[in-house]
């Protein structure tokens, strides 16, 4: 992996950083990095697949979420629609030519990011998307994320909580599409949504 990835990698820490970013202070260690580790996990697995693209779409996968969060002064944006959308997967195109990658590079990373913000028929995805998709899913279900809503809507009514994180690790499990991780994840997928339910479990 060369320097340009070094230096975009420090341009979405020094992004994250921003405090008026809402999960400035966890969204390295606990989200972008484990992405990182599961993509490279999966990896060798996969020779067809190009680990640089890859490792790119990891780290700057996010970025609309993240810019986005700080240009509003730390709203949380109810409106995140396809204008929006287009408009930060734009940005993140012009970053990576800035930073030296090729034009034909960043247009596929950000079109590939497009049909990973869709969620619609990943598993026919390339097999890039595939990966940061299911490695962005998957890393849900490691360490602290479910946790930080806790941290960061205190007062929101529980039910509101349980309930809106149960269709969150749904929605995080039909990004998980390579068969290795499916069947790995799998028992952190049910317990993520068990701990989100007070239905007990059904006797073997
Ligand atoms: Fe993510």
């Amino acid at each position: 992996m060369d320097k340009k990835i070094d230096k975009l990698k420090q341009i979405i820490k020094d992004k994250v950083a921003d405090e008026r970013f809402l999960h400035h202070d966890w969204y390295i260690k606990w989200h972008l990095q484990i992405v990182e580790d599961i993509c490279n996990q999966v990896l060798p697995l996969y020779p067809e697949a190009d680990p640089e693209l890859t490792i790119a779409m990891a780290w700057i996968h996010d970025y609309g979420k993240i810019v986005a969060w700080v240009e509003n002064e730390g709203k949380v944006l109810a409106n995140r629609n396809q204008q929006y959308q287009d408009n930060y997967r734009s940005e993140a195109r012009d970053l990576l030519i800035e930073l030296g990658f090729e034009t034909d590079f960043a247009n596929q990373a950000m079109e590939n990011i497009k049909v990973l913000d869709a969620k619609v028929d990943l598993d026919k995805a390339n097999i890039e998307t595939q990966i940061v998709s299911s490695a962005d899913g998957c890393s849900h279900f490691v360490g602290l994320f479910y946790k930080m809503f806790w941290r960061e809507f205190p007062n929101m009514p529980l039910d509101k909580i349980t309930e809106d994180s149960v269709r969150k690790v749904d929605q995080d499990w039909s990004k998980v599409c390579l068969p290795e991780l499916k069947e790995t994840y799998q028992i952190a997928y049910e317990m993520t949504k068990l701990q989100l339910t007070n239905k007990p479990l059904n006797l073997k």
